[in-house]
């Protein structure tokens, strides 16, 4: 681990204006405080070009794949996050994790947080926590689901709040965005005292 350790948060939607997204900022925002130099893996963004996953496929001559999973790989803590499509993840976040393998979460913390429109968001989190630990990553127990997502949110043009915040929404709701700061703190925390130097 370099001196400060590195956190990358993954989010899983595609969506112009994402709530996962949003509230990825603030998991990253947590993460600095704790001193952290954090980072947005956003697959959604339409500049990325990460073709779903194919098992024939070389990930160094697949679009950007190969520099999306460096991103993952030398980070030292993941914020994944995903919208709930189905009671379970996104494909958008499901393709590029099987590009993932233990090279990419080996001795890596890793914090969940998924967004729901309706009100169940577990099954989507639980599904997350065995995907990972596929990959060998160390999923903390802390973890963030929102539940009523275009209720917990604010348009960000609308709000003096969220200075800094680099997403189309704010949250609305303290204890949401308390718990969200924390997971990317806890990340980072997880990561420098099992990962970091003696
Ligand atoms: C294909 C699809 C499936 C969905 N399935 C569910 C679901 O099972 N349960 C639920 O609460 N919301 C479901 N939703 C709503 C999304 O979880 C919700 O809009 C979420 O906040 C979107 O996150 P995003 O803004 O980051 O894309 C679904 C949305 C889509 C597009």
């Amino acid at each position: 681990m370099a001196d400060s350790p590195r956190v990358v948060a993954v989010c899983g939607s595609r969506r112009e204006g994402s709530y996962t997204r949003a509230a990825l900022q603030y998991a990253l925002a947590g993460a600095a405080d704790a001193g952290a130099e954090a980072e947005l893996l956003n697959l959604g963004d339409p500049g990325l070009d990460l073709p779903l996953y194919h098992p024939g496929h070389d990930p160094e001559e697949t679009g950007d794949v190969a520099a999306a999973l460096e991103r993952v790989r030398t980070a030292d803590g993941v914020v994944v996050g995903s919208p709930v499509y189905h009671g379970s993840y996104s494909s958008t976040f499901r393709s590029f994790h099987d590009w993932c393998s233990f090279d990419e979460y080996d001795d890596t913390a890793v914090g969940l947080l998924a967004t729901a429109g309706g009100g169940t968001f577990s099954s989507t989190l639980d599904h997350m926590r065995v995907t990972v630990r596929g990959v060998h990553g160390w999923v903390i127990p802390h973890q963030v689901g929102v539940r009523n997502a275009s209720s917990q949110f604010v348009d960000r043009t609308e709000t003096t709040d969220g200075d800094g915040v680099d997403a189309a929404y704010v949250f609305d709701d303290e204890s949401l965005r308390d718990r969200t700061e924390r997971l990317g703190r806890e990340v980072t925390t997880a990561a420098t005292r099992l990962f970091g130097e003696e």
